[in-house]
């Protein structure tokens, strides 16, 4: 074995050097992460520290892990994506027994070539120096003997651990053995079983004062963020014209989902925002259908797609619903054109100092009127099963991003995305039945209105339909049937 060692670690090094010059070069810059921090630390009350780990990897099945997905808080204040850290932020300056000064430090998994040339590229503590701008950085088996006296602090804010952490013997400054160093160094509870939790007891732990502190940072975004938010949009948007180019009867849910993610991908988006949602006739009744199974998608159905690109961390969430032939039928053209009447109500009312229950209840109004017309409903005024969802979040890291929750303010970004679902077997007429309609946007809240980022996508059935009419680059792109022997 030992002769192959050394090429070995030649192999890794060259591979190691190759994939720096590979990244995209429109990340967020470490100024934004540091300006982050800082705003954060403004926001923290009096001799605090605010704690925050990474992530933890989760086990799809025996040696297979699902993808890794930084914590958005985390990343939101480092832009690291790795796992195995910690991030401490102080509300004062610390000493360090040397003199240094320092206000923030942050743990992270260290090197190894073997391990990288399995796994992929760490940073380390080095490069979490050099590209993240922190100038306290360890290697994560630091934290163990790090000299801090947590009792010091008028509180320690941290979120409640995760209860899906896992152990790897191998490791023993993974994730679980951070929590834990943790827990002892604050005289945790159950500082003995390191992923349950228990409610803190000793009076400087606090896990309920981050949330609002964190929900007011991310959820008014700034200038930067937009652009990436846009640019998620912009990629979203292309991916549902595509379709409605693309799209005919025949073809299968997975497909279109195909279509779509292509699209995402060949703009350089990173990921989805969530799992993609494409449902055809009665599935688009399932509110979150996420298997998009349906081999052979009919003529005379609707589709409903609701995907959304993540762009460097920021997510779009859109949907269009669409007839699958290109053509509503009269009852698929009245639902739709309820649900867009609620959607360019609620956009009416849409600016700072409204709230998001009066944009929910612009929508309801005019969809709750419109179902009794139609004599769908009886009763006007309950929430009911045909709109049985809330109509606006916040978007950004997360596709229900954090934010308060009360008044629209400048700066945010939502969604207005109304429904009506109307599946077999529903007490009204048969006609209605298997008609299913959500019709979601994405929003800036600016000073005195909004800015509609997602108008690219066709919305109206006019628009929608002559979009479908288009020709499609897929039309010639056939691939042969697979050879049935194999
Ligand atoms: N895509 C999930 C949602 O619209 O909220
Ligand atoms: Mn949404
Ligand atoms: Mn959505």
């Amino acid at each position: 074995m030992k002769p192959l060692i050394t090429p070995l670690l030649v192999l890794v090094s060259i591979l190691c050097w190759a994939q720096e010059s590979d990244l995209p070069n429109d990340f967020l810059s470490k100024t934004f992460y540091r300006e982050r921090r800082e705003k954060l630390r403004e926001k923290l009350p009096a001799h605090s520290v605010a704690v925050f780990f990474a992530n933890p990897v989760r086990n799809r099945s025996n040696d297979v892990d699902f993808v890794y997905h930084q914590d958005p808080d985390f990343y939101y204040l480092t832009g690291y994506k790795e796992p195995d850290a910690l991030l401490l932020v102080f509300k004062d300056q610390q000493i360090s027994a040397n003199g240094t000064t320092y206000n923030e430090v942050i743990f992270v998994q260290p090197r190894n070539e073997l391990r990288e040339m399995w796994t992929g590229r760490r940073l380390g503590e080095k490069g979490v120096k050099e590209n993240l701008g922190f100038s306290q950085a360890f290697n994560n088996s630091v934290f163990k003997k790090y000299n801090i006296d947590f009792s010091k602090f008028a509180s320690i804010l941290f979120f409640d651990f995760k209860n899906d952490v896992r152990d790897n013997p191998r490791d023993s400054s993974d994730l679980f053995n951070l929590i834990a160093q943790f827990k002892t160094k604050v005289n945790y509870p159950d500082a003995g079983h390191p992923t349950l939790t228990v409610e803190p007891k000793k009076n400087n732990l606090d896990i309920s004062g981050l949330e609002p502190i964190m929900d007011n940072l991310r959820g008014i975004k700034t200038n930067e963020e937009i652009e990436l938010v846009r640019k998620a949009v912009r990629i979203s948007c292309a991916g549902q014209v595509e379709v409605m180019k693309a799209i005919k009867p025949g073809m299968s849910e997975r497909e279109i989902q195909g279509i779509h993610e292509f699209v995402f991908k060949k703009y350089q988006a990173e990921d989805v925002g969530y799992p993609s949602i494409v449902g055809a006739g009665h599935n688009g009744c399932i509110l979150h259908y996420e298997e998009n199974y349906k081999p052979s998608i009919s003529n005379k159905e609707l589709i409903l797609m609701d995907l959304g690109a993540e762009y460097r961390g920021y997510t779009a969430d859109i949907t269009r619903t669409i007839p699958v032939n290109g053509k509503f039928s009269p009852e698929q053209k009245q639902i739709y054109e309820l649900v867009l009447k609620a959607q360019e109500e609620a956009m009416k009312i849409c600016k700072p100092g409204t709230s998001f229950q009066e944009v929910y209840l612009a929508t309801r109004t005019v969809i709750n009127k419109g179902l009794k017309e139609l004599g769908i409903l009886q009763n006007e005024t309950d929430r009911h099963m045909y709109y049985p969802h809330g109509c606006t979040h916040h978007i950004g890291l997360d596709v229900h991003d954090r934010g308060p929750y009360e008044k629209l303010q400048e700066g945010m970004m939502i969604t207005i995305e109304p429904g009506i679902y109307i599946p077999e077997n529903s007490p009204c007429d048969k006609k209605w039945w298997g008609i299913a309609v959500r019709i979601e946007d994405d929003y800036l809240i600016t000073q005195d209105g909004y800015e509609h980022l997602s108008a690219a996508a066709p919305r109206t059935v006019k628009d929608v339909e002559a979009m479908m009419k288009q020709p499609s680059a897929l039309d010639d792109f056939v691939l042969p049937e697979l050879d049935k022997k194999n």
